[in-house]
């Protein structure tokens, strides 16, 4: 996966990161992988995303009418979980199964592309003055993501969010470490969650607070969560 940087420049840019990190690793031990201290590489996470970008895009804004799901600015943890769960066939993904295996994705590449992810920041609006220039609006309408309104009672669906899904999510959707956010994410990726989740396909913790819903109920919680961009 790694392409670029010769030798020596590799070797100037690590040890600048040791040094860097020297403090930061004093309290909190390194993560190793096969007896190596682990370092982010930001050369090698661009890389890698460029097999992401293909399906999520190349700022992990998502797409596909939602099959594709929104993978920029979620936490990193999270994301490398799911990784992991997809090499190892906890989670189905089947358009990823080319991509999410050891030989394709090693552990370094799943932490690089993961935090390189998280630290992106998607708009959910274009900003107000848009540049005339084409190429220009081009790239800023990369980092924004709109999530297409569902129908529904969206205050009923508020009242469902506050009791049973914020205090894991966030009251706006916004996620809390390894408890992913849920907005501004494409309703139709998460429907087919929450199927996977009912279904036993996916494991979801407390499910029977899923299965106690109405599909009245449901359809409000999508219009509540499509809401919450604006
Ligand atoms: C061929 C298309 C395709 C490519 C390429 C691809 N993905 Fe995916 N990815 C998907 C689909 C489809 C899903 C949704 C699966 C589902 O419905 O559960 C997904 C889901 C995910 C999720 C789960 C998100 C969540 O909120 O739980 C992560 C993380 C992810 N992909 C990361 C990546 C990374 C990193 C790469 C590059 C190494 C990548 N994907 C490449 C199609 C792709
Ligand atoms: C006890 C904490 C908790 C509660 C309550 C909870 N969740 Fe979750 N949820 C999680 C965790 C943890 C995950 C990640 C599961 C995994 O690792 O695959 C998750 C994942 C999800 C996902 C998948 C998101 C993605 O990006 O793939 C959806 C959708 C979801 N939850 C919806 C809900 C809804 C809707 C509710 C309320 C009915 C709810 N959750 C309540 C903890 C919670």
């Amino acid at each position: 996966m790694r392409i670029g940087l010769g030798k020596g420049l590799a070797a100037v840019v690590v040890a600048g990161l040791v040094a860097l990190s020297a403090a930061a690793q004093a309290q909190q031990a390194p993560i190793m992988i096969k007896g190596q201290p682990y370092e982010y590489d930001k050369d090698n996470a661009q890389d890698v995303m460029r097999i992401c970008a293909g399906c999520h895009g190349e700022l992990g804004n998502g797409g596909g009418g939602g099959a594709y799901p929104r993978l920029g600015g979620l936490n990193a943890d999270y994301l490398a979980e799911q990784m992991r769960k997809f090499k190892s066939r906890e989670r189905e993904n089947i358009p990823m199964i080319p991509f999410a295996v050891d030989r394709e994705l090693s552990e370094r590449d799943v932490l690089d592309v993961t935090r390189y992810l998280s630290e992106i920041k998607l708009d959910t609006k274009p900003p107000a003055n848009m540049p005339a220039d084409g190429y220009a609006r081009l790239q800023i309408m990369k980092k924004v993501l709109q999530i297409p309104r569902e129908p529904g009672d969206a205050e009923a669906g508020k009242a469902f969010y506050a009791a049973d899904c914020g205090p894991c999510h966030g009251n706006k959707g916004q996620g809390r470490l390894k408890k992913p956010a849920l907005a501004p994410q494409f309703i139709p990726y998460l429907k087919t969650q929450v199927d996977s989740f009912l279904s036993g396909k996916r494991q979801h913790d407390d499910i029977e607070i899923m299965k106690a819903r109405s599909p009245e109920e449901w359809k409000n919680l999508w219009a509540f969560l499509s809401s919450l961009q604006d």
